[in-house]
């Protein structure tokens, strides 16, 4: 390849030359959207540090899934507000818990929408915190039990996909174990595998008031300076039982999304997260840059570095742009 034989302009010089010769490429498809369900009836209270977030009551989540449905979009993930929180967050294993209810409304009334639920405790608990806490420290494995509870309890009201958010070690495991014991061999887990200790996750935990109460995540969750350990972190999920993994949060990430595509192989889910989402909401609202360009190159450069699916808040905007409405 040499100039002048070789122009790479040649190929730029119109759309349909772009469109041609585009390697990536954005669709509906690629996307599921976060929801977070409330107790109560008829209800959408705004997240403030989210614009065009809401907590849902049940009802209201069956609305957003049908046009969740509409746009193309093929799935939701669902985190749960509680009625009340406690120690050991028991209403994230309750039959009659926030999430449990939408899963079995969405797959009676939106049959065919992919339902995922988010499987952690720090929404549920009162210290916030992803696990049972014992002498001031979240502790591992009596964690996994309740986790477990959680992830047989999802998919007893109907979830198609488990996904584990707590980065407790072995929670994979667990949890692959329970759901074949009790006749779920084809629930999938997506399991948050490379989960780092991020600041991008503000405005989640205003959505989900899931703020730990004293000290941090930074004893579970990843260290942001480590790259080696996340595709540790993958492989171990991958032997426990894993479907798809996860890289999270995703923009400040693509070095990981990337290098755990390349090694593995298998079905990547990068999560653009609540700080990804409002800094460029804010950003937007300010006009200092153009909201809608910036969130369709972020989009397509997830995807780009190895991204099978993307989690985004801008997944319903996005489509809607993508099928030209
Ligand atoms: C629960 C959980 C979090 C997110 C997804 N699941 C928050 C956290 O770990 O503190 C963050 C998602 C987002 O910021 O959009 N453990």
């Amino acid at each position: 390849m040499k100039f002048p034989i070789y122009r790479p302009r040649r190929l730029r010089r119109n759309a349909m030359l772009r469109d041609l010769v585009r390697e990536t490429a954005l669709s509906p498809k690629d996307f599921i959207y976060p929801l977070f369900v409330c107790p109560g009836k008829d209800r959408a209270d705004p997240v403030s540090s989210m614009p065009g977030v809401a907590q849902l009551s049940v009802d209201r989540v069956v609305k957003e899934c049908r046009e969740v449905q509409a746009l193309g979009i093929p799935g939701v993930i669902l985190f749960g507000i509680p009625e009340h929180k406690d120690p050991l967050g028991s209403e994230a294993y309750s039959e009659s818990g926030v999430v449990q209810k939408a899963v079995r409304e969405i797959k009676e009334k939106v049959p065919g929408l992919l339902v995922v639920t988010d499987v952690c405790l720090c929404e549920y608990t009162d210290h916030g915190h992803c696990g049972v806490v014992k002498g001031g420290e979240v502790d591992n494995d009596s964690t996994l039990e309740l986790l477990a509870k959680e992830a047989l309890s999802h998919a007893l009201s109907g979830a198609d996909i488990i996904a584990p958010s707590d980065m407790m070690d072995g929670r994979v495991g667990a949890i692959r174990k329970i759901l074949d014991e009790s006749g779920f061999k084809d629930v999938a887990i997506m399991a948050y595998a490379a989960k780092y200790a991020s600041g991008f996750y503000g405005p989640f935990r205003e959505a989900a008031e899931s703020t730990p109460q004293f000290g941090d995540r930074l004893s579970y969750q990843m260290d942001p300076g480590n790259a080696d350990e996340a595709l540790r972190e993958v492989e171990l999920d991958i032997q426990e039982g894993a479907d798809i993994v996860m890289v999270k949060p995703a923009m400040a990430f693509l070095d990981i999304v990337y290098r755990v595509k390349q090694k593995f192989g298998f079905p990547v889910a990068a999560y653009s997260v609540s700080g990804e989402y409002s800094m460029i909401k804010a950003a937007g609202k300010n006009g200092w840059i153009e909201e809608q360009r910036i969130v369709m190159e972020v989009l397509l450069c997830i995807k780009r570095a190895g991204a099978d699916m993307i989690l985004t808040y801008f997944a319903k905007e996005v489509a809607r742009k993508l099928q030209g409405r």
